[in-house]
This record gives C-alpha cells, structure tokens and sequence, in this order.
C-alpha cells in the first residue's frame, strides 16, 4: 500500500491526497481510500504533480465508475474536442493548432453541474493540467451539500418534492453554448432531463440541492413567475462564499469532481496570462 496522507481544501469541502503517483497502476487499497475520500471530501479531490499521460488518465478513471469513451461520436458539434485516438479524453484549451481549436476554449464558465441535461447524467470528471497561465484560468466549485444546508426548515419543506427540468436547450440561450449550437435549438432541446431540486446523492446519502444556473430550466410544480424566481433565489444562495472552494492550477495537478453535489464555475480571464490546456475524462454511474 502507498503511504497516503490528506488535508481538506476548504472547511469541510474538498481534499488533497498525497503519497500517491497515477503513473502507476493503483492497489486495491488505495482505491478504496480515494473512492470513500470522494464521498466524504463532499466530492472534490486533488492530487499535485501528476504528469501523466492519457493512458493513465483514462486508468485511473476506470477506478470509479465506467469511462465515458463516445467522444468521437455521440456530438458531432463537440467531437473535435477529443483528443486523437482518445475518445475518453475531452480538451479543454484556448490554443490554436494551425489555427483550429486544440480544445474548447471556453468550457464551462458559468455555474453547472456538467450534463445535468442527461437522465444518466456522468457522476464526475477527472481534470489533468498540462499547461496553465500564469495567472487566472481558477475553477470554482459549489458545495451542493453545504448549499441545502445552510437553507430554512420552511424553504427545505418547500423544496423537497419538487423537481426540475434540466435541458440543454436553456444552457444554449445562455451560455457559451449558444456558439457551437447557434441554429441547432431543436437539437438542442431534445436533450432534457427531470431531477429532484434536492436530490440524495447515491453514495453519502446526504441531501444535495440540485439546481444550476447553466441547464436548469424550471421547477415543474410551480408557475413560470414562481419558477424564475425561486431559481434565482437559489443560484444566488448556492453560490454565496461561504460554499466556494477556489482552485488556483498548477502544472499536472489532478482534480476531480462529483456532479451529483457540486456546481462548478471556470474563470476566464487569463488569455493575456498564457495558454491554457487541460484534458478532461469523464465517470459515468457505476
Ligand atoms: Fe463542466
């Protein structure tokens, strides 16, 4: 067994594991430790100095669920995002090849939970750094958890028992979608899914609010004023500070998420700080 050691990033909030090197193929018990630190960090961890390559990217997300490996086909609009010969491996840059895209530049800078519009919706993903600027490019996470929480008994009884239409269709009218799928909303809008606003994550068993300001359309049970407002309520209340944990990047730093209770946020003012480029692999629900 690798001599593993953890400390929390942000009050019960996130963890960094050390001792451990995803070059190598991992023991059974080491596993066991990073799947339950997954769980218990409230489902952020990072691992630093990572230099890894693909191969071991795509291993060690085998670890926690199935990997996703449709890349190359399941989107025609995003698959020239994946890395070559890799469909696991989704890259997310502002640098240009040639003058083509080396990945999606600008990937997730608004607050969601990624493909909350899918009703198998992927439990996670695991971010790789290959080359970041020197300053910005942070990513922000949201404690869901946290986020019902900190909420009033007469709001918690409310919400529990509704639930929500997420779609892709709403991240197109409002997000750096609307570039890639510009005259594809039908498209678009075929991809939905209904989710409890508080939903129990499947592994904790805790109560996670489960709305984002990226897919979420409408609270289904209430009227579309009620619905409006009530999400309004709730993105700004998810995304107070006291929910955040912030991730300044370093080179080969590995992070991973759960998107059954986070949100997560890319920050993106760094272009006159250097390039960026990261690849991304995602876990399906095991
Ligand atoms: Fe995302």
């Amino acid at each position: 067994m690798q001599k593993l050691s953890s400390r929390s990033l942000a009050p019960d909030f996130g963890m960094e594991i050390s001792g451990i090197d995803f070059s190598k193929p991992l023991e059974s018990d080491d596993i066991n430790f990073i799947r339950n630190a997954w769980v218990k960090a409230s489902g952020v961890l990072l691992f630093r100095g990572q230099d890894i390559t693909p191969q071991d990217h795509v291993r060690l997300t085998s670890y926690f669920g199935g990997v996703y490996d449709k890349g190359a086909t399941a989107n025609p609009v995003l698959a020239h995002y994946y890395a070559d010969g890799f469909p696991q491996i989704y890259r997310v840059s502002n640098k240009k090849i040639n003058g083509k895209p080396l990945g999606r530049e600008d990937a997730g800078t608004y607050w969601h939970s990624d493909s909350a519009w899918d009703p198998a919706q992927p439990r996670g993903s695991i971010l790789h750094a290959i080359e970041i600027p020197s300053a910005g490019g942070d990513t922000m996470f949201a404690n869901m958890y946290q986020a019902y929480d900190a909420l009033s008994e007469p709001m918690k009884k409310m919400l529990d028992g509704l639930t929500a239409e997420h779609s892709l269709a709403a991240a197109v009218l409002r997000t750096s979608y609307a570039k890639e799928f510009s005259g594809k909303l039908d498209e678009a809008s075929k991809k939905n899914a209904i989710w409890p606003v508080v939903r129990t994550h499947p592994y904790s068993g805790r109560k996670a609010l489960f709305v984002n300001p990226g897919f979420t359309a409408r609270i289904l049970e209430l009227s579309q004023t009620e619905s409006d407002v009530v999400l309004e309520l709730l993105f700004k209340h998810s995304t107070s500070p006291e929910f955040i944990y912030r991730h300044s990047w370093q080179l080969h730093d590995v992070l991973m998420w759960d998107n059954y209770c986070n949100m997560h946020y890319a920050v993106a003012n760094y272009k006159a700080h250097g390039d960026r480029f990261l690849h991304r692999t995602t876990v399906l629900p095991d």
